[in-house]
């Protein structure tokens, strides 16, 4: 199951086409727009939220609430377009109050598409590299999260830093599985603990206040996965490098840690690998999970937990120094209108982007034809697994 999108930030919408989707598969149109009202949503989100309500548009491959082996086509409004239409215009002639971009933003991909793509308007990279185009990915991804949820699969995300606040847990491999993803969208910033919500929120009024944007951390958590998913066989097979490739396509993540993560590095190897043990009812299992849930580039039954960093808001109400594309001086970055810090928003577009990863990777094992077969297949396989541990 894959997806391609377009659309830039403010032309008329956003479109996605996800294909390679099972026949048989229940869509709800509601269950994606929590989802974008989840990506919109976080302390320290800049006006463009006040102005969007994203709503998605199902035009093909799913009748009558079912997929039907097509592809599937989902739009989302622009709201923010009825104030560009002159300057984003497919066609015309170039409009008096165009005002082009010539003060790129460092951090952004301004500068380095404007050289790229020949251009001194940097309008023409910031309206795909902004992430509002990650609202395509959300809505995309809800077909991978119905799926994923008809074979047992729970995936959810929160927030454990924001700046120089961090969530501070005893044993996170312990704890990240079972956090209740509805507590965790009670805090503003999307992190399950009241006082360190507090303070990132006081961190981000800070940050405000001083003209400053902020990065921090997410975990994203998948529940209920089979062993097996993904493959040693071959570097692209790997699951460990296809979730890793998901998760730093997304604007502004720089770091991406599975289990433990870096920590494995600075311990003893007895102190990091998972003891294998067994049980009748559930088969194979291991007594910890510092492996985040995948050994030898394939899941091994065990909750998935990734960590990804994400750096600060590269535009700033007190911009850093740049140069004019047009006379080469010295100039301030431009202000576009722009979040403080969208870390909560950050973490609800990498489950969507695992979501993809791991119902790709299932359908890749079990088939993609339609849902009742595929059920059947990972019935048969979850039994196999359960007679082998006896
Ligand atoms: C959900 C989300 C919201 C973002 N909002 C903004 C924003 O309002 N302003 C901004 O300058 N960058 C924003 N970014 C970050 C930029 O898209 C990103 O820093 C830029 O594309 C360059 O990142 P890169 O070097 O990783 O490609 C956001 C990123 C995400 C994931």
């Amino acid at each position: 199951m894959h997806y391609i999108s377009a659309g830039e930030s403010h032309g008329q919408g956003l479109t996605a086409i996800v294909y390679g989707v099972p026949a048989g598969l229940s869509i709800s149109e509601e269950q994606i727009n929590a989802d974008l009202a989840r990506r919109q949503s976080g302390y320290g989100r800049g006006g463009r939220q006040k102005i969007e309500t994203d709503r998605v548009r199902v035009t093909s491959g799913v009748r009558l609430g079912k997929t039907i082996g097509s592809p599937i086509a989902l739009t989302i409004e622009n709201k923010d377009w009825k104030n560009w239409e002159s300057r984003m215009a497919p066609f015309g002639e170039e409009p008096e109050e165009l005002v082009r971009e010539v003060t790129p933003r460092p951090g952004h991909a301004d500068l380095v598409g404007a050289l790229k793509t020949n251009t001194d308007d940097c309008r023409n990279i910031l309206e795909r590299s902004s992430a509002r185009e990650t609202a395509a990915r959300v809505a995309a991804a809800g077909i991978a999260r119905e799926f994923l949820a008809d074979v047992g699969v729970e995936v959810f995300s929160y927030v454990t830093s924001i700046g120089g606040v961090a969530l501070e847990e005893d044993d996170p491999m312990k704890a990240a599985p079972d956090y209740k993803p509805l507590a965790i969208e009670l805090s503003p910033v999307r992190c399950p603990d009241d006082e360190t919500t507090q303070k990132m929120i006081e961190a981000i009024d800070e940050a405000r206040k001083a003209g400053e944007s902020l990065g921090g951390t997410f975990r994203v958590v998948a529940n209920g996965l089979v062993a097996g998913l993904g493959s040693y066989a071959t570097p692209r097979d790997r699951l460990t490098s296809r979730i890793g490739a998901s998760l730093f396509s997304i604007p502004a993540i720089k770091g991406v840690e599975f289990g433990i993560g870096f920590e494995a590095a600075r311990r003893c190897g007895s102190a990091v690998h998972d003891p294998i043990t067994v049980n009748k009812r559930r088969g194979f299992l291991r007594t910890s999970n510092n492996a985040g849930g995948l050994e030898g580039g394939m899941t091994n039954g065990m909750p998935l937990i990734v960590t990804a960093a994400m750096k600060p808001i590269p535009t700033l109400m007190n911009p850093l120094a740049t140069v004019n594309l047009d006379t080469l001086e010295p100039a301030e970055a431009s202000k576009e209108r722009s979040d403080v810090c969208a870390v909560p928003a950050a973490a609800v577009v990498a489950e969507a982007e695992v979501a993809f990863a791991l119902a790709d990777a299932y359908l890749e094992m079990f088939g993609n034809a339609n849902m009742h077969d595929i059920k059947a297949a990972i019935k048969a396989y979850r039994q196999r697994l359960r007679t082998a541990s006896r």
